[in-house]
């Protein structure tokens, strides 16, 4: 294996040194197995010599055995490495291939094409510098070469080389290659992309790859690898912008060193700058630039550094430290966000934004529409499913630093975790700053949740059951409210029934409507925290993570779940409002246990197993779990004053 290098055999040392300090092009290759993808990656690795011996081996038998080329080497199976791959004649998974050149190292992403693949494209496209779009010569510019550049375009790669492939089929005709690249071209300009390289080649006999092809003479642009040795990186790029270092993590060791590391976004930083760390503002000049090889006079993107300051400002991880034209700081944002998740994306939800370094909880509030991935045109929606584009507004629960993705992937760019499974969900794009976020400040309040609270003589706290629908929750709620108001407490209830008349008569029992009607109920419920009050929720609430969002929204000991154990045939059987009846028989859809799912609690404050306990032993029990924690004290007689 390795590239023809005198070197090697020479002075290995320096062999080593110069490849070591070889860039690096990351790139995507967009287009299916039947346009020649596999075939073009294997013919790179082929001619840039990056082959072991035993796998050309290996590639020559297996071209005999199962290739399409009649005996002759097959390139594609090289690069399809997956069985299933090979049978169904399609690339499945992202898979990152190395090679290199005597000028310059690749990592090329190889991700599939069909539609159904478009977050493992997105994935693959995130940290590329540039995309080969593939064209079949004799179809020329298809839905899903379209589809392929409005991703590309979408997640920041401004390069493409429009790699016209199958030459060979077409004759080499000039004018069918031309007709190809005005038409993409018209086209590519629409989606923002306008440094297109286009290149007649043939993957298969190697035209126009590693050398010129004495076939087209009519072509004068580089052939494909020469462009791929010379074009630009985005790197070089964005060491001209202005500095953003996110802080990855505070270095203390002692005392005497307090250092900030991280990577360099863009822009490039010497001691002595005048820098600003966001979203506090602060300002401070750069002491020392420390590395692991001694201190330096200048770092710039790319590099992962430690600077120190000159002041003690405050500055933590996932902190931005900025200088030029400082990042903004808003938390509510227009995004358009790509889907990942079999589960769809819930409006009103919370997940886990996280942007650098910096994890916060964000909420999607209004989906504007989705994206026709092969038309682009726009529709109305709801929520998003897998694989769907969409333009949403979010909110987050705290300011953050950022610049629109437009002008820096890694200060614009964010992806959405699930906050129970903790998997990546969805990837996401700033757009800009939502003004009224900006507009609406904290009024700070001389009266005060406690100052209330005080005055009726208890803590404030939520009661919130949980359980399904006929567990019993609301006749437990209503009798620890009777005992609660006997000792004079001051209290009130939300019951999903009710509410459902007024507040939320506007919601239904999809998922994203449930969620809805609980983020609602618990801001309302937190309101009443405000007020003083022991707020008692019943609602089925059947999702975790709203649950979860609703404790989060109050201090730790003012949140007690309270899970109302009946088993599902326990709760149909006794069928108070004939409900389970008309779930069973089609007449009432997305009935919680029957379609619709339930998540019980795995760490409620209180089980209450109503097949074990009566409504007055479970009531009893929760007034005594209150005294227990402090939430209500006996013999009170009025307030200190
Ligand atoms: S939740 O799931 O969104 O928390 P909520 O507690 O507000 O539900 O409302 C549940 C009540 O609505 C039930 O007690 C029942 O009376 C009624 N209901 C009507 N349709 C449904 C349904 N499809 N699933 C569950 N409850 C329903």
């Amino acid at each position: 294996m390795a590239h023809i290098s005198d070197l090697i055999e020479s002075d290995i040392d320096a062999y080593l040194l110069q490849h070591q300090h070889k860039s690096l092009l990351r790139f995507i290759t967009c287009g299916s197995v039947d346009d020649g993808k596999s075939t073009l990656i294997g013919r790179l690795l082929y001619d840039s010599k990056m082959i072991f011996e035993d796998q050309m081996a290996a590639l020559e038998a297996d071209s005999k055995r199962i290739g399409t080329q009649g005996g002759e080497i097959d390139f594609a199976l090289l690069v399809d490495g997956l069985a299933a791959e090979r049978e169904q004649g399609i690339t499945i998974d992202v898979a990152y291939r190395f090679f290199s050149t005597e000028k310059r190292k690749f990592i090329v992403a190889d991700t599939p094409g069909h539609e159904q693949y478009t977050r493992n494209m997105v994935t693959g496209a995130s940290t590329a510098d540039l995309a080969i779009i593939l064209v079949d010569a004799r179809k020329g510019i298809l839905t899903q070469t379209r589809r392929h550049s409005y991703l590309v375009s979408l997640i920041g790669i401004k390069k493409v080389v429009l790699a016209v492939n199958k030459m060979d089929l077409v004759g080499f005709d000039q004018t069918v290659f031309d007709t190809i690249v005005r038409d993409y071209r018209a086209f590519a300009a629409q989606v923002g992309l306008d440094d297109v390289t286009a290149i007649p080649i043939s993957g298969l006999r190697g035209d126009n790859i590693a050398s010129r092809s004495d076939q087209t003479p009519w072509f004068d642009g580089p052939v494909l690898i020469e462009h791929l040795e010379n074009v630009p990186l985005d790197e070089e790029i964005r060491q001209q912008g202005p500095l953003r270092l996110p802080v990855q993590w505070v270095n203390r060791p002692d005392l005497d060193f307090r250092g900030f590391a991280g990577q360099i976004a863009s822009g490039s930083v010497r001691p002595g700058d005048t820098i600003r760390v966001l979203p506090s503002g602060k300002q401070s000049k750069v002491a020392r630039i420390v590395t692991y090889d001694g201190d330096l006079d200048l770092a710039v993107a790319g590099q992962s550094v430690t600077l120190t300051l000159e002041d003690e400002i405050d500055c933590s991880r996932g902190d931005i430290i900025a200088s030029g034209n400082p990042p903004e700081v808003a938390d509510q944002f227009e995004t358009t966000i790509i889907w990942m998740a079999e589960e769809p994306l819930l409006p009103g939800r919370a997940y886990w934004l996280k942007i650098g370094a910096k994890l916060v909880s964000a909420t999607v509030t209004e989906p504007k529409y989705k994206v026709n991935v092969n038309t682009l045109e726009h529709l109305a929606a709801k929520a998003l499913t897998l694989n769907e584009i969409g333009v949403c507004n979010i909110s987050l629960d705290q300011q953050i630093a950022f610049d629109p993705y437009k002008d820096n992937v890694d200060t614009g760019g964010f992806i959405l975790i699930d906050r129970m499974t903790n998997a990546t969900v969805g990837i996401g794009l700033i757009h800009f700053a939502l003004r009224r976020s900006q507009n609406i400040h904290w009024q700070a309040l001389d009266v005060n949740k406690t100052s209330r609270a005080d005055l009726k003589g208890q803590k404030p706290a939520i009661l919130w059951f949980t359980g399904l629908s006929g567990s019993g929750k609301s006749t437990i709620a209503n009798l620890v409210e009777k005992q609660l108001y006997g000792m004079g407490r001051h209290t009130t209830t939300l019951d999903g029934d009710n509410v459902r008349h007024g507040l939320n008569r506007d919601l239904g029992f999809t998922d994203a409507d449930r969620v809805e009607n609980i983020r609602r109920v618990a801001e309302v419920s937190k309101l009443m925290v405000e007020a003083g009050l022991i707020c008692l929720v019943s609602f089925i609430s059947p999702f975790r993570s709203e649950r979860q969002m609703a404790r989060d929204l109050v201090e730790g000991a003012e949140f007690l779940e309270v899970f109302i154990d009946t088993p599902l045939a326990v709760a149909e059987a006794r069928d108070v409002k004939g409900l389970y009846k008309k779930a069973r028989s089609g007449d009432l859809k997305n009935f919680t246990g029957i379609d619709s799912p339930y998540e019980a609690p795995d760490a409620a404050e209180i089980h209450i197993d109503t097949t074990k306990t009566t409504p007055e032993q479970a009531a009893d029990l929760i007034i005594q779990k209150l005294r227990d924690r402090g939430l209500i004290r006996d013999g009170w007689q009025g307030p200190e004053i």
